[in-house]
């Protein structure tokens, strides 16, 4: 890797949807096994943000790195260090979840033995091995947010970017998904993820970066952030609490 220290770096990003400036003059460095938890409000741009770190969106002006490549140019440098859970479902309708899973890899040239071998593994980690030969239809939400993580994880990327993993999950699921990210985070894996709730961030997150109407508010050191009196309003509008 080019720059082995700083995992994704942003620059002067900036990106309109037409008339809307999504995100302004967004930059930031997020470190190697850093474990990132990026706030905002609904609409701030943390997805925007992600899709432009990930390859998914174009971006007007700024400059997006991901271990020292940047991630326009050098996308294929680039792509297979990120798994990408993203936050919405979009898995193909046809495959069952172990061909899903098999079929990702292969976009990493993966072969399919050893695809079939590791889905096998994090099907039963993510205690899906029961659902191994039927389609994401058939799935529950809880159990297609394990899916989506399994995904994100078939090809070992060194960087694991999670748009609200545990957004409509159970206690139970949560705290698995908890686990093992912080897990992951421990071998050495960087994780950035956005999140609703604060008690995630604070539990798991050594950074947090907090993002309003696409401009970066805050970024720092989880305990000094949080005990930042002057981002309360922002915390509250980041959690809908009253
Ligand atoms: N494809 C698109 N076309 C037009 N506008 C978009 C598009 N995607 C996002 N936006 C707008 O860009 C802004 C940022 O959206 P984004 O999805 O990045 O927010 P977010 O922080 O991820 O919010 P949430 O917490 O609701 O997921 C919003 O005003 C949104 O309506
Ligand atoms: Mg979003």
């Amino acid at each position: 890797m080019r720059n082995s220290e700083i995992a994704i770096s942003l620059k002067g990003l900036t990106k309109y949807y037409q008339d809307l400036k999504a995100l302004d003059d967004v930059s930031f460095d997020v470190k190697r096994g850093d474990f990132f938890a990026f706030l905002g409000p609904n609409g701030a741009g943390k997805t925007t943000t992600i899709n432009a770190i990930t390859g998914l969106s174009n971006y007007q002006d700024g400059e997006v790195k991901v271990f020292g490549y940047n991630a326009k140019t050098e996308y294929t440098r680039t792509r297979p260090l990120i798994g990408l859970c993203a936050q919405e479902f979009n898995f193909d309708p046809f495959l069952n979840i172990h061909q899903l899973l098999v079929y990702q890899a292969g976009y990493f040239g993966i072969l399919p033995k050893v695809a079939a071998k590791r889905a096998d593994e994090l099907l039963n980690r993510f205690q899906l091995s029961e659902k191994r030969n039927v389609k994401h239809r058939a799935l529950s939400g809880g159990m297609k947010k394990r899916l989506l993580l399994c995904r994100a994880l078939i090809h070992e990327p060194e960087i694991l970017i999670l748009d609200e993993p545990t957004a409509g999950c159970d206690l139970e699921l949560k705290f698995l998904i908890w686990d093992y990210l912080v897990q992951l985070n421990k071998e050495g894996k960087t994780i950035f993820l956005t999140t609703h709730y604060m008690e995630e961030a604070e539990k798991l997150c050594k950074t947090i970066g907090i993002i309003n109407h696409g401009h970066i508010v805050r970024i720092g050191e989880k305990k000094a952030v949080l005990q930042d009196k002057s981002l309360q309003d922002v915390f509250l509008e980041v959690t809908g609490l009253e």
